[in-house]
């Protein structure tokens, strides 16, 4: 990457950590009980998406059959699922691998932020032990659009004092890379086994990313 590169804007959700995981499940757990099929693929289109919006894939043309009051209780069952995950969370969640590298990061000068659709960004960093580890954290809770908007990764420039051109997103999902891309960010997209995000440059592996960061 560019010398002129000075911030890593960290998506959440299945870059961080393995929540990605609890998402699938709660989603599982509520479309099953609605009789609802939900498979890896069509999860594969919730990451990044808000909650709301990750309701209206999943129901698809269903969604019409459903009044905004009972949208807005499945969306809070799924959530109550998803927290019983979240409250189980200890810092042995946080790879030793992944906390490697954001302090190899750190010390090679590297402003680090978090830039999450998600509106349990903040517990879910105070389980894992990193509160008060990232120069900016931007979540759901402080935008207006999710993801493929670009608003939750500028909010994170702007917190950390830099311009889009000097920030690069690691992101797991199509949406994320497509919100980097649009806000004007260079984008690295974390890739598995059954699924890659594009981006400019895709690596398997956090630790990939001190080749990228020298
Ligand atoms: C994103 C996840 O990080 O946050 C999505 O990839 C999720 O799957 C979104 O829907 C919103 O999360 P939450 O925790 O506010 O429901
Ligand atoms: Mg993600």
């Amino acid at each position: 990457m560019d010398k002129g590169i000075k911030a890593i804007i960290f998506d959440l959700d299945g870059v961080i950590c393995r929540t990605d995981r609890y998402h699938y499940l709660a989603w599982k757990a509520l479309a099953d009980k609605l009789g609802i099929p939900f498979d890896e693929e069509v999860n594969q289109r919730l990451r990044g998406v808000s909650r709301r919006e990750s309701l209206e894939i999943i129901l698809g043309a269903r969604g019409g059959a459903y009044s905004g009051a009972e949208k807005l209780a499945m969306t809070e069952e799924k959530n109550a699922v998803y927290k019983t995950y979240l409250t189980a969370m200890t810092p042995e969640d946080l790879s030793p691998e992944t906390l490697a590298v954001l302090r190899a990061l750190r010390r090679r000068g590297y402003l680090l932020a978090i830039g999450s659709s998600s509106r349990n960004a903040r517990q879910i960093l105070e389980r894992l032990g990193l509160g008060d580890f990232f120069d900016a954290v931007a979540d759901g809770t402080q935008i207006a659009r999710s993801k493929p908007d670009p608003e939750v990764f500028l909010l994170a420039a702007s917190l950390l004092g830099v311009r889009p051109g000097e920030a690069v997103v690691v992101e797991d999902a199509a949406s994320g890379v497509q919100a980097a891309r649009s806000g004007g960010f260079r984008v690295i997209g974390l890739c598995s086994a059954d699924h890659d995000p594009g981006g400019e440059v895709s690596v398997e592996g956090l630790s990939q990313l001190l080749d990228i960061f020298r």
